[in-house]
């Protein structure tokens, strides 16, 4: 636990869950001052505020307004703005949302007040705060606000050892959107690959087993050499008899399964052009191929 510097805001937690107290216990052990938190249950207030030197359970959101300059609105998205609207604002206080689709204009009530809004969105799984609070270091925020609450929320994002990019207003509903391509929908994929080895025997836990090795290399390899260097498989080499014949089997797998997969080839082919694997001319003889598939 780094010493607090007395001179830096009072940083509080309205809504005491599982972003508020990964996010407050990071904070505070690199040295910010993160005074008080209330939440609609005193219990979880206090669980944060138990593992936090100097910080308060406080009884009401307005108690946390009252005492900080920065507050973070770390609620459901759907009660961000009914809990902005319903306390009272300092001009020279700042109310920090942490959603990634909710818009900053949800803080609308704290600004009409003269209070600073922005967005804070740790691009990460909270699902657990001890293993967020480890896993924070390394991540990016999202960060939407202007100046001066601009500079004070990337300095605190550095200060939890994360990297930032900024997001202009009306963007997050794209930003967040494009976010599941890493996260829940990687998951709809794999569920994907149990369907198919269910057809002949392979079962979920074995599928999972044996995929997840394979999902780590990935990451690795994307970590290492970046997207168009890391892809593998057949759209980084442009095997055509392999895929003819994945298209031939999956043919008889159903309409979904083959949509999916040339959807994604599509997508695979100017990665693997990228990389240099094949030239245009096979990549237009496998786009033909799978035209042709996706053909009703
Ligand atoms: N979970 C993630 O992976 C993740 C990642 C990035 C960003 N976020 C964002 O972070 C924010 C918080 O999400 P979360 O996952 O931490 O939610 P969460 O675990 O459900 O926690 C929400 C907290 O707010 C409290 N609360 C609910 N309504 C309230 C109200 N009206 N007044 C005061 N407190 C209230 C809850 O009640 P109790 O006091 O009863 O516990 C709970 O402690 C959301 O905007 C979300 O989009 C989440």
């Amino acid at each position: 636990m780094r010493q607090q510097n007395e001179s830096s805001p009072r940083i509080g937690f309205i809504g005491a869950g599982r972003v508020a107290k990964g996010l407050a216990w990071a904070l505070a052990q690199s040295g910010q001052r993160v005074v008080a938190a209330a939440s609609r249950s005193p219990d979880s207030a206090g669980a944060l505020a138990a593992r936090i030197a100097g910080c308060r359970a406080l009884p009401h959101a307005q108690d946390v307004v009252d005492g900080c300059d920065l507050i973070f609105i770390t609620v459901p998205d759907d009660a961000i703005a009914a809990v902005a609207a319903s306390v009272n604002w300092r001009k020279d206080a700042a109310a920090i949302n942490c959603s990634g689709a909710t818009e900053v204009a949800a803080l609308a009530s704290a600004a009409r007040a003269g209070a600073q809004t922005g967005g804070f969105h740790p691009l990460q799984l909270f699902a657990d705060p001890e293993v967020a609070l480890a896993g924070l270091p390394g991540c990016t925020i999202a960060i939407e606000a202007e100046a001066p609450l601009l500079a004070q929320l990337e300095q605190l994002a550095g200060a939890v050892q994360c990297r930032t990019i900024r997001l202009p207003p009306g963007s997050r509903a794209r930003y967040h959107a494009a976010a599941h391509y890493a996260a829940g929908f990687v998951i709809t994929l794999l569920n994907q690959a149990v369907e198919l080895w269910q057809s002949f025997g392979v079962g979920r836990e074995d599928t999972i087993r044996a995929l997840l090795p394979l999902l780590r290399g990935t990451a690795a390899s994307i970590e290492r050499s970046g997207l168009a260097q890391g892809l593998a498989g057949t759209f980084s080499r442009g095997d055509i008899g392999t895929l003819e014949r994945h298209l031939a089997d999956l043919a008889g797998a159903g309409p979904d399964a083959l949509r999916l997969y040339c959807e994604l080839a599509l997508r695979s082919i100017p990665l693997g052009l990228e990389r240099g694997g094949y030239d245009e001319e096979r990549a237009e003889a496998m786009r033909e191929l799978l035209r042709r598939a996706l053909k009703p």
